[in-house]
């Protein structure tokens, strides 16, 4: 087992995010949202990058979360912000989410959790 395979933590277990749903943890006292798009599980950090809007309380559709507040959308699978906040008739551009590396282990989903040093 390698010091990668160590950093693995459990945030949730399979049964809490069926599909099509999410669900926001902490890890290292950073939000998270993990979201479970056809089975397949995976994790972006959970403030909105443009003001800090809780992803998991916005809406998904696929692979898209949709912010509840000024409408940005984030691919989960990516963190890529596709559509920033506005109206159709102006939108800005905001950062891309932080995504995270998920693994499954049985029920549990595990998060990779960088040290207090980002190694
Ligand atoms: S806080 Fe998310 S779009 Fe503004």
């Amino acid at each position: 087992m390698s010091t990668h395979d160590l950093a693995f933590t459990k945030v949730a277990e399979t049964s809490e995010i069926p599909v099509a749903k999410m669900k926001m943890v902490r890890i290292r006292d950073n939000e998270v949202l993990i979201a479970n798009v056809n089975g397949r599980y995976y994790a972006i950090s959970n403030p909105c990058t443009h003001s800090h809007g809780s992803l998991s309380d916005g809406s998904l559709e696929g692979n898209i979360v949709t912010c509840p507040i000024h409408g940005s959308k984030f691919d989960v699978t990516t963190g890529k912000n596709v559509v920033g906040p506005g109206s159709r008739f102006f939108r800005a551009k905001v950062s891309d989410a932080t995504s995270y590396e998920v693994r499954v282990d049985g029920k549990d989903i595990l998060l990779y959790q960088r040290s207090p040093w980002g190694i």
